[in-house]
């Protein structure tokens, strides 16, 4: 049986994103070797807040009163075999799209607490699948270690679904692969990485560490980054002044 994935990309830019670039190899490869994929940008949906009244807990059992795009999100969370997050860091954490899309998941959710692995969680609903959960993000500071806080929300998050946590494509500095990509610089392999992870998850139900590490590998230099990116901005900031 096919492998049922469900994305979600979260970055305001969709698909010119710097996000984009690294989820959409990943999810070609995840294709490549017979999954069947579904791809929601946040952008341009029209998804509202959780208003937190718990009418779908307790008026009308698994369906929120808000009559919006979630309605086409929700039956492919359902049956997903792998949930893809991919968001830019921001303040240190997802899109607030994503997060307003990811707080009406309540709805696929039991009322009723039970105590899962020593600790209290909510069950999901008869017919919903479990599986995997990945995280897909990048960020425009330099270091790895920018994406903790969202990792460890992303874990938590699986363990409220109660999926297995996969892992995560990251792509610190992430502003400079696209600037290497249009000067023509060798990057190939990022991309070629992030194609090999999905078909990896796909295939071997896991993704490989040095796979991982080539998706997060070092760019550039750290000093030249700032540099670059400083220069950037203070043209762009002279710009405005002579205007
Ligand atoms: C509102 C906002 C908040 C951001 N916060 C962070 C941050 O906390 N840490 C960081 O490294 N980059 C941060 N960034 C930079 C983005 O993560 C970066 O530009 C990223 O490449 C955007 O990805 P996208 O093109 O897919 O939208 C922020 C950008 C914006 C607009």
């Amino acid at each position: 049986m096919k492998m049922k994935v469900l994305a979600i990309n979260g970055s305001p830019h969709a698909q010119k994103g710097n996000t984009a670039l690294i989820l959409q190899p990943f999810l070609d490869g995840m294709k490549e070797v017979g999954a069947e994929v579904h791809l929601f940008y946040t952008k341009g949906m029209k998804i509202n807040p959780c208003q937190g009244e718990h009418t779908c807990w307790f008026h009308t059992p698994g369906k929120c009163f808000q009559e919006d795009d979630m309605q086409e999100v929700l039956p492919k969370l359902i049956q997903a075999d792998i949930l893809v997050l991919a968001t830019p860091l921001y303040v240190d954490g997802m899109t607030g799209p994503m997060k307003t899309l990811l707080d009406r998941f309540i709805s696929i959710g039991d009322p009723i607490m039970e105590l899962r692995d020593g600790h209290c969680r909510h069950p999901r609903r008869p017919g919903v699948k479990d599986g995997k959960l990945v995280l897909v993000s990048n960020c425009g500071f330099w270091e790895l270690d920018n994406f903790d806080p969202l990792i460890v929300h992303a874990q938590a998050i699986s363990r409220n679904l109660g999926r297995e946590f996969s892992g995560a494509l990251l792509r610190p500095h992430g502003p400079a692969l696209k600037a290497m990509v249009n000067q023509g610089m060798p990057v190939n392999d990022v991309f070629e990485a992030a194609k090999e992870a999905g078909r990896q998850l796909i295939q071997d139900g896991r993704m490989n560490a040095d796979t991982l590490k080539i998706i997060s590998r070092q760019l550039v230099p750290r000093q030249q980054y700032v540099d670059i990116a400083n220069q950037h901005v203070r043209k762009l900031l002279s710009a405005l002044e002579d205007k």
